[in-house]
């Protein structure tokens, strides 16, 4: 089940959090992997009988090289998991953080967009493409705005590529992580804006972990997943769901139970 045996896959921002464990697992799955970061990773591949390709995702000649030397290195591409992403601000609109946007704007949705246009060229069918994006591109979340508008661009970039691929027998999907425990949300005050607003939000009491979001991109990258395409997986304990009882009572400092018809 989940056999990814025979496929070769590359994941970048692999180096760190959610594209290490998705190598680690895409690896553990049979598939041969080459990890890529903008960082070294060239350790841990070796350590997972995996290649090490350095690239910059929002540099698109580096893209275009990684996915040439992983087809000639191996002579296919199967899976490709566009990952790497950056959170630099958790300021709004009204902040003067504009090259933090920029940055966020050029890795998170142009390396998806570039890693989708030359790993799209190389696959054929029966390709896989595994974006991912963030539950900060499906509802907003106080703060990340700028960084929200990167995420919810490579929701709408994984439908439309699913549109304009999905001919070429190659499938496009994406996940949407709550809040995960990764360098990325280490212990500064924008990155405990994500934490503390991921927990006040889902319905299972933890954040996610890395080990989460890799099982669901293992999943969209498998054949089992052949007929999931355009799909954005929420990978969000319940985040996306709605509010709880308990969370509007925690809210409005009452009940909303005694005596009232409408919610019992
Ligand atoms: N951590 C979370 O709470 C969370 C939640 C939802 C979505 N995400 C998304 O998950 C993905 C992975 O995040 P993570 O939590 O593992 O963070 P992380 O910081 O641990 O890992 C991100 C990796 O991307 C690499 N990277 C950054 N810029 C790059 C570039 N220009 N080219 C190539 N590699 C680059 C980094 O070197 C790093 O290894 C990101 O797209 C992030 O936006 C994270």
């Amino acid at each position: 089940m989940f056999s990814l045996a025979g496929k070769v896959a590359v994941v970048t921002g692999a180096a760190s959090g959610i594209g290490l464990a998705t190598a680690r697992r895409l690896a553990a799955a049979g598939a041969t992997v080459v990890l890529s970061d903008i960082n070294d990773a060239a350790g841990d591949a070796a350590a997972m009988g995996a290649d090490f390709v350095a690239a910059d995702v929002s540099d698109e000649d580096s893209v275009a090289s990684l996915v040439a030397s992983v087809v000639e290195a191996h002579g296919r591409l199967d899976v490709m998991v566009n990952n790497a992403g950056v959170l630099l601000t958790a300021k709004g609109i009204d902040s003067d953080a504009t090259e933090d946007v920029r940055r966020m704007i050029d890795v998170n949705l142009f390396g998806v967009l570039f890693g989708m246009r030359h790993a799209s060229r190389a696959m054929g069918p029966g390709g896989a493409i595994v974006n991912t994006a963030s539950m900060a591109g499906i509802v907003g979340f106080p703060g990340l705005s700028t960084y929200g508008a990167s995420k919810w661009g490579v929701v709408g970039l994984t439908r439309y590529a699913a549109l304009e691929f999905g001919p070429l027998g190659i499938r496009v999907n994406c996940v949407c992580p709550t809040g995960v425990e990764s360098p990325m949300t280490g212990d500064t005050p924008d990155h405990w804006a994500v934490r503390s607003q991921s927990l006040a939000h889902q319905h299972i009491d933890r954040l996610a972990t890395v080990d989460d979001v890799a099982a669901a991109v293992h999943y969209l990258a498998s054949d089992d997943a052949a007929m999931v395409n355009g799909h954005a997986l929420w990978v969000d304990g319940g985040l996306g769901a709605g509010m709880s009882i308990e969370m509007i009572e925690a809210a409005i400092g009452g009940s909303i139970r005694d005596g009232n018809a409408i919610i019992e």
